[in-house]
């Protein structure tokens, strides 16, 4: 069993204990991350048509109160000050009562910290004035269609309306107070139900001031039947029909001045089912380990969560985080060793459980949590973690990092700076 709990050291100002048994330097520089990405809730105030939220089985998770202030305050501690806070995972942060808190503490403790959230816009009306107030850079909303009609189907009776007030309360708060932040940029995901209304969605954009729309592939979940949804689903007359529809909708974000990005290029590029069947496997197999460990654990009456036995999060969103890598095609992934991603050197990413995500598709890699390790011990030294960097140095890759249709495939390993510049 590693001791992970030895001797304490100081690093950065906050407590660290030494890790035996593992050698830091086969992954070489391991830098300090960017970006944090903290999931403050899996929970989630919608039903969206094609979510894992949305799925029978799914049980959602949140961090305490306590606990997310006191990842801002150690963070502030190991001097994080130049790079990127964002909030957001699978669920809705910002309907915890104490979200608005959350962001006013943010800012004091890291005045000059990029903070950025990832949102369904379902409160920006009520968050609108402290949003602005509190130089929030960057908001993330998914908007999946232009008008109600399209909208409301995918995400439930009303959303469209309630987004549309939020839009319209941040742009009188900007106006008012003269500034530009926050950047707001929509991120649509494609499928059927939506493929010909990207335009409307361009349309909007630009009603609201908003100079980017990024636009995501659908992962399909079984459960939820959505491999139904799918663009690769469209018949071919249809499908012609929506490569017109995407080429219209670049020309008409040309003319309006919106960044338009494609994150996996060909918007029919989309995760395969056993792609998605590969992660819940992984997920189940991690969940197994996790269960006989603590089977093993609770016998030797050491400590252990029950919550974690009962979750069961089903799936992981396809959501990425912004990264300025590009993204494969079909044809480029085959019979290449690497991948071109530098996420598990770059991205902490704090899940709701306490735990660490490796990336917004591996959420198994890393058995420790902040019950038991600071933020500094889990980023050098969880074995899963540094497991991962090593095979994606090495081009060992699993079923997860072979499929992964974000990140671009290449002969040789990714390069990892000593420090991040952005
Ligand atoms: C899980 S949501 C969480 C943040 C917030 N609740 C929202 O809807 O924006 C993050 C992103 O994942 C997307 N998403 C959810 N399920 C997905 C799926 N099956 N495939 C692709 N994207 C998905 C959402 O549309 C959203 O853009
Ligand atoms: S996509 Fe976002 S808003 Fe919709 S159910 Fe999932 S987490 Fe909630």
């Amino acid at each position: 069993m590693v001791t992970f709990k030895e001797k304490a050291l100081t690093f950065f100002g906050v407590k660290r204990k030494r890790q035996k048994n593992i050698s830091l330097a086969a992954n070489g520089n391991i830098p300090l991350p960017f970006h944090i990405n903290i999931e403050l809730t899996t929970a989630c105030n919608y039903s969206c048509q094609y979510c894992a939220v949305t799925a029978s089985s799914y049980r959602a998770s949140k961090i305490k109160k306590a606990e997310a202030f006191k990842i801002i305050d150690d963070l502030a501690a190991m001097a994080y000050s130049a790079g990127v806070i964002q909030l957001s995972g699978h669920g809705e942060s910002t309907i915890l009562p104490w979200f608005e808190e959350l962001i006013i503490h943010i800012r004091q403790k890291m005045p000059h910290i990029s903070l950025c959230f990832h949102t369904n816009g379902s409160y920006l009306d009520k968050l609108a004035k402290t949003i602005v107030e509190q130089k929030v850079n960057n908001i993330s909303i998914s908007v999946d269609g232009g008008n109600s009609e399209v909208f409301d189907k995918i995400r439930g009776k009303g959303s469209f309306e309630q987004l549309v007030n939020g839009l319209t309360l941040l742009h009188q708060y900007k106006m008012e107070q003269n500034v530009g932040k926050p950047h707001l940029c929509f991120v649509a995901t494609l499928m059927k139900t939506n493929i010909f209304e990207l335009d409307k969605i361009i349309e909007l954009a630009h009603r609201f001031n908003v100079n980017q729309v990024i636009t995501q592939p659908l992962t399909p979940y079984l459960e939820l039947g959505t491999e139904a949804f799918t663009l690769s689903s469209l018949d071919q007359q249809e499908r012609a029909r929506a490569y017109d529809a995407v080429s219209q909708a670049k020309q008409l974000a040309e003319t309006k001045g919106i960044e338009l990005q494609i994150l996996n290029e060909d918007p029919f590029n989309e995760p395969e089912t056993e792609w998605n069947l590969a992660i819940e496997k992984q997920e189940r197999e991690a969940e197994n380990q996790t269960n006989d460990t603590d089977n093993a654990r609770s016998t030797n009456g050491a400590e252990h969560s029950a919550a974690s036995k009962t979750e069961n999060e089903t799936g992981g969103t396809a959501s990425s985080t912004s990264n300025t890598q590009e993204n494969p095609t079909s044809s480029s992934i085959a019979n290449k060793q690497y991948r071109l991603c530098s996420d598990p050197w770059k991205i902490m990413y704090i899940n709701a459980k306490g735990g660490f995500d490796t990336c917004c598709f591996r959420h198994d890699d890393v058995t420790e949590t902040l019950k038991d390790y600071s933020l500094n011990e889990i980023w050098y030294n969880s074995v899963g973690l540094n497991k991962v960097r090593n095979d994606l140095r090495q081009g060992h890759l699993d079923e997860v990092c072979a499929g992964c249709t974000v990140r671009t495939a290449s002969d040789h390993p990714p390069e990892i700076p000593e420090t991040w510049t952005q």
